[in-house]
């Protein structure tokens, strides 16, 4: 299985991390073709899909979080009309080098492929990656006629009226130069520009960018070259692409030539000899990276003579002669001058330290994660403090450790109510071994603000309410909106009539909507006013409650009245009610005490009046009590030949007993086919009824 199609929690931190960067390029895929090429490519429910996974995997590892990740994006980047300009030649990637040895293996492959050549004779050029956005213009008889981003490699956007706006970019080359020659390099902003935008940016009251990358990126993807020409873009030319005549015959003479014919050039590129050189270079680099006036993410080697180049060729997507030698996370201190309380959508409390602004790995950090209060605690840090922080890829900021701490740094207090303004008390968890968890929790549930908006997004998701074309981007959309809102879940059930009721605004006449969406939207709505009590359940929401102890808790309960009855007695502090649920399998004191918890705030249980208001409630089939197997135990193993196994597991607990996966003292029967292996081994060994499938049939009739 690969980690794109395992479950959330079987995830390791590596694979999160991946699935992450992943789905941040999926569903920024679909953006794209959703907002500016107005041609989605999937169904909004598998969309929806991309982006809950998403939500899930950063539920279980916060820290891993991207800085920008799809759950951040608000809004979609202005639509744009672009031509495109397929590349004569492809602009293709570099492979990567994260270490000493990896530059080490570069090298000598590069030795063994051309075979026979002395140690270090193979000259090398290094010079610095610069963090911008590549570009191919392409010059025609002197003149620059169009210029083009990467795109694909293969085709990128004509965004020739937007580059010539940028001054350090000639529009004319001297006399002399090939008649058709394509300039490549990197088109970036210097730090300081971007911070002079910025600044310009907030004092309008206007959003501000998050790294000068993308504000490039942003910048140059203006329909409006007026807007482009107001910032300043700058440029490093680096390669090429289609040529007519080549000028030289190795990678520094090109260089040298381009910045002849009037580009600039970087200055940090050397000629270097051997392994050891490159490797003195890069981390002289490193010592200077801070300081220079632009982002830079590592050094690119490349083979420096022409004709090697060629011989050595490429790979699919990368040329074997060049490698990047990224550089590791950047490290950088600054002062932390507070600490505030972000609650998440289960109401988890983060603190999060706001820093004064630094550019950390090219992007302006003003917050880190401080995860939780044990998390302050290790690090002793207060507010006041110089801290160290680091940036690793895209991941939120850390904070590493206190470097200073001055005498007037203020002990920052945990805060024991919620910020939001049912100021609800903040509880802290017991996890299974009753130990207290680190994380802290906002009681208010679904009530709280905070945590309202993805409580309706779980609330209609597949496993709860299942409503067909309303997903987390209608629930974004009408949960914010002021003619047709859906604030809670009841909201949902009352919209047609809302609708109805509503003259002029009617949904059809709304943006993304017509007469036939908005009808099936409502048709839709109607399917699930008949709901299966599981599912009911499920869709509350409560904390612990998931799918599966729906299910337990329907089934234990059978109707809707007696599940509520039980879970108002439970929030009552009725210790029988309490014990009664505690004793249904698989049903601990978490779950019991989550449910007490939700039904004795209030707030919820108006929610859930208004809600089954609106609802038909279909009853769960109880359990038989006079089965046979009622109350036991069994375990299914072997190959089973008159029924599936989720057929036999259904069947089984319809008749009251319990299925588990593995053979214990707690089991009382195995029910073993063909094939049977390790489990009826130790059923015998434990001395566990065992029976095949036709004994199965004739127990319980
Ligand atoms: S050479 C065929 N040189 O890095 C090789 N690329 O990871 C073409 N980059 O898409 C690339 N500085 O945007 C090269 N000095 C440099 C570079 C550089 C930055 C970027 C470029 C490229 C990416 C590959």
């Amino acid at each position: 299985m690969t980690h794109e199609t395992k479950p959330v929690d079987a995830l390791s931190e590596a694979e999160a991390k991946a699935e992450l960067v992943r789905l941040a390029q999926e569903i920024a895929r679909h953006d794209e073709a959703y907002h500016q090429k107005d041609a989605p490519v999937i169904a909004d429910a598998d969309y929806d899909a991309l982006k809950r996974r998403n939500l899930d995997i950063e539920e279980r590892f916060p820290h891993l979080k991207l800085a920008d990740s799809p759950s951040e994006k608000v809004g979609a980047a202005v639509a744009e009309g672009f031509g495109k300009i397929v590349h004569r030649v492809p602009m293709l990637s570099l492979d990567n080098a994260f270490s000493d040895d990896d530059v080490r293996d570069f090298v000598n492959s590069v030795y063994r492929f051309l075979g026979q050549l002395p140690d270090n004779s193979i000259a090398f050029t290094a010079e610095p990656k610069i963090d911008g956005l590549s570009m191919s213009i392409r010059y025609e008889e002197g003149e620059l006629v169009t210029a083009a981003t990467r795109g694909d490699g293969t085709t990128g956007e004509n965004v020739t009226a937007n580059v010539k706006t940028i001054s350090e970019i000639p529009n004319r080359l001297p006399a002399g130069a090939p008649s058709v020659v394509e300039i490549r390099g990197e088109v970036y902003m210097a730090k300081e520009d971007f911070l002079a935008l910025n600044a310009r940016m907030a004092a309008e009251g206007k959003p501000t960018y998050v790294n000068p990358r993308n504000t490039a990126a942003g910048s140059l993807r203006q329909l409006d070259a007026a807007v482009t020409a107001s910032r300043k873009l700058r440029f490093f030319a680096y390669s090429w692409g289609e040529i007519s005549e080549m000028p030289a015959d190795t990678q520094h003479g090109m260089i040298e030539v381009f910045r002849d014919w009037g580009f600039p050039v970087n200055a940090l590129t050397k000629r270097l000899d051997s392994i050891e050189e490159l490797i003195a270079h890069y981390n002289e680099i490193g010592l200077a990276r801070a300081d220079l006036p632009y982002d830079i993410d590592g050094v690119v080697y490349k083979v420096d003579r022409l004709d090697l180049q060629g011989r050595l060729g490429f790979r699919s997507r990368s040329p074997r002669w060049a490698i990047a030698h990224k550089f590791p996370a950047e490290k950088a201190a600054t002062r932390l001058t507070a600490i505030d309380i972000q609650v998440g959508r289960t109401g988890a409390l983060t603190p999060v330290a706001r820093l004064e602004p630094i550019t950390v790995g090219g992007v302006v950090v003003t917050n880190a994660t401080l995860h939780n209060a044990e998390e302050i605690a290790r690090l002793g840090v207060k507010i006041g403090d110089t801290v160290q922080i680091q940036r690793a890829g895209d991941v939120i900021p850390q904070v590493l450790g206190v470097v200073l701490s001055p005498d007037d740094a203020v002990e920052f207090e945990f805060p024991t109510v919620c910020p939001c303004e049912l100021k609800t008390q903040v509880i802290r968890e017991e996890t299974a071994g009753g130990v207290e968890g680190v994380v802290r929790r906002c009681s208010g549930e679904f009530a709280c603000p905070f945590q309202r908006k993805e409580h309706l997004k779980h609330f209609v998701s597949r496993k709860a309410f299942d409503i067909d074309g309303l997903g987390d981007k209608q629930i974004e959309f009408f949960y914010d909106d002021t003619l047709l809102p859906i604030r809670q879940p009841a909201d949902i059930f009352t919209l047609a009539a809302r609708d109805a009721a509503n003259g002029l605004q009617r949904l059809k006449n709304r943006d993304g909507y017509g007469e036939t969406s908005a009808q099936k939207l409502f048709d839709a709505i109607e399917v699930r006013r008949t709901i299966a009590l599981d599912r009911l359940i499920f869709g509350l929401g409560i904390r612990h409650v998931g799918e599966q102890t729906a299910k337990t808790l329907a089934r234990a309960y059978g109707d809707w009245a007696s599940v509520h009855e039980a879970a108002l007695a439970i929030a009552a502090g009725d210790t029988a009610a309490a014990e009664e649920m505690d004793a249904l399998d698989d049903i601990g004191p978490a779950v019991v005490e989550a449910v007490g918890r939700f039904f004795g705030e209030t707030h919820n249980v108006d929610m859930v009046d208004r809600l089954v208001s609106e609802l038909t409630i279909q009853d769960a089939e109880k359990p038989a009590q006079d089965s046979p197997v009622a109350g036991l135990t069994v375990v299914f193993t072997g190959s089973l030949e008159k029924m599936t196994r989720d057929e036999a597991k259904a069947m089984a607990e319809r008749l009251g007993a319990k299925v588990a996966g593995s053979v214990s003292k707690k089991t009382d029967i195995l029910v073993a086919g063909p094939g049977a292996g390790s489990k009826l081994a130790k059923a015998q060994e434990l001395g566990v009824r065992t029976m095949d499938e036709d004994g199965w049939f004739e127990l319980v009739g």
